[in-house]
């Protein structure tokens, strides 16, 4: 059966200040008018069994109470204590679905993600679902639908079988230059950082790749505390883990990856042009959302949770504003404001 183990441990610095250190992107109903998280729930294959978040001890009661509005239960809520990125993440929600089902298959999603096409995302699960079975890692593609450099790069190799393809490289974030020429050439995919593997191929390519990571992590969930749906591995354990991304500990190392790729209208939204992307826009291309006044306005993201905004004559506009803290950026600068959050950490 098909475990799914969401991720949800990212900070979303691109998104300040609606996203904040205490309540980051995926808990905000950026999109639609549940969270990305909620989201991420809905859209799972019916036949799943009952998901496993992986999140910072923090953030427990957000991931709860938002679960907990969409089902009985609020499922299993494993907690690190400080993020050792998505490695050990993933290595956790391995060891813990092995324990359930010897043959356990990991759905590792992102809490994060829009997907506007839910068919056909179940329909690449499901034929990753055979490969997987046979042993293969696969990850997720996504047909790239413009140069981002926000993204990291799968290179097509060989055809598997149909639709199934090996991994020939992975790029992460490339330059905009080496961007233009992958989409270009047709060859490569954007990672899409989902994947499904048996639980147990994980934990063997780890073992061979970073027998380190698997190390600590089994330890730590060894030690293992249960207090109601939440579990927390052993923080000594797991802090003593390399802090390192599933791509560059396993998916970039193995031989057994194998990419499908997936045309459905999927977006990380790591950014407000993403954001801007993938919302309903109005006829002068602007979303606009809370009290706000736009005149001979253009191309715009425009957000208020405080203040009336009013703007006249402006185009390709980025305006947030918040109770403590008002963003104006040029929507194609959008990426550097990860540089704000980092200067703010450094004035404190
Ligand atoms: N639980 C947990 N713990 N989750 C984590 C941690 C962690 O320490 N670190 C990251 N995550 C989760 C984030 O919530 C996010 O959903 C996902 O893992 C990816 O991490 P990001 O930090 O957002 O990575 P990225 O966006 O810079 O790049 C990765 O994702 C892109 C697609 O969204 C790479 O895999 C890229 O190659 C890829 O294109
Ligand atoms: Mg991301």
């Amino acid at each position: 059966s098909i475990f799914p183990a969401i991720m949800c441990g990212g900070s979303g610095t691109r998104l300040w200040p609606l996203s904040r250190a205490l309540f980051p992107k995926q808990f905000l109903p950026l999109v639609n008018d549940t969270s990305m998280l909620q989201d991420t729930l809905l859209r799972l294959p019916e036949n799943s069994k009952e998901a496993v978040f992986i999140c910072n001890e923090e953030h427990r009661f957000l991931v709860a109470e938002q679960v907990r509005q969409l089902s009985s239960s609020q499922g299993t809520i494993l907690l690190e204590p400080e993020g050792r990125n998505t490695a050990p993440a993933v290595a956790l929600a391995a060891i813990n679905a092995l324990e359930k089902d010897k043959g356990a298959l990991l759905l590792v999603l992102a809490a994060d993600h829009v997907i506007q096409d839910t068919a056909a995302f179940h329909q690449a699960v499901e034929q990753a679902s055979i490969v997987a079975q046979q042993g293969k890692l696969v990850t997720f593609g996504i047909v790239p639908t413009h140069a981002e450099t926000g993204y990291g790069y799968i290179k097509k190799g060989n055809v598997q079988s149909s639709g199934t393809f090996d991994v020939a490289e992975f790029v992460e974030k490339p330059k905009q230059d080496i961007a233009d020429e992958y989409l270009a050439s047709g060859d490569y995919l954007w990672n899409s950082g989902m994947f499904l593997f048996k639980a147990s191929r994980y934990l063997e390519e780890l073992a061979k790749h970073r027998g380190d990571i698997l190390e600590n992590c089994q330890r730590a969930m060894k030690g293992v505390e249960q207090d109601l749906d939440f579990m927390r591995p052993n923080k000594a354990d797991f802090l003593a883990c390399a802090s390192e991304s599933i791509d560059y500990a396993v998916m970039e190392k193995t031989d057994s990856a194998v990419v499908i790729p997936l045309d459905a209208g999927w977006s990380d939204v790591g950014s407000y042009s993403a954001l801007w992307e993938v919302c309903q826009q109005d006829d002068d291309k602007n979303v606009l959302k809370g009290d706000v006044i736009a005149q001979q306005t253009t191309n715009s993201y425009i957000h208020s949770q405080n203040k009336l905004i009013a703007t006249v004559g402006v185009d390709n506009l980025v305006i947030i504003d918040t109770p403590d803290a008002v963003l104006v950026a040029n929507k194609d600068k959008v990426q550097e404001v990860k540089q704000i959050v980092e200067q703010l950490k450094a004035d404190k």
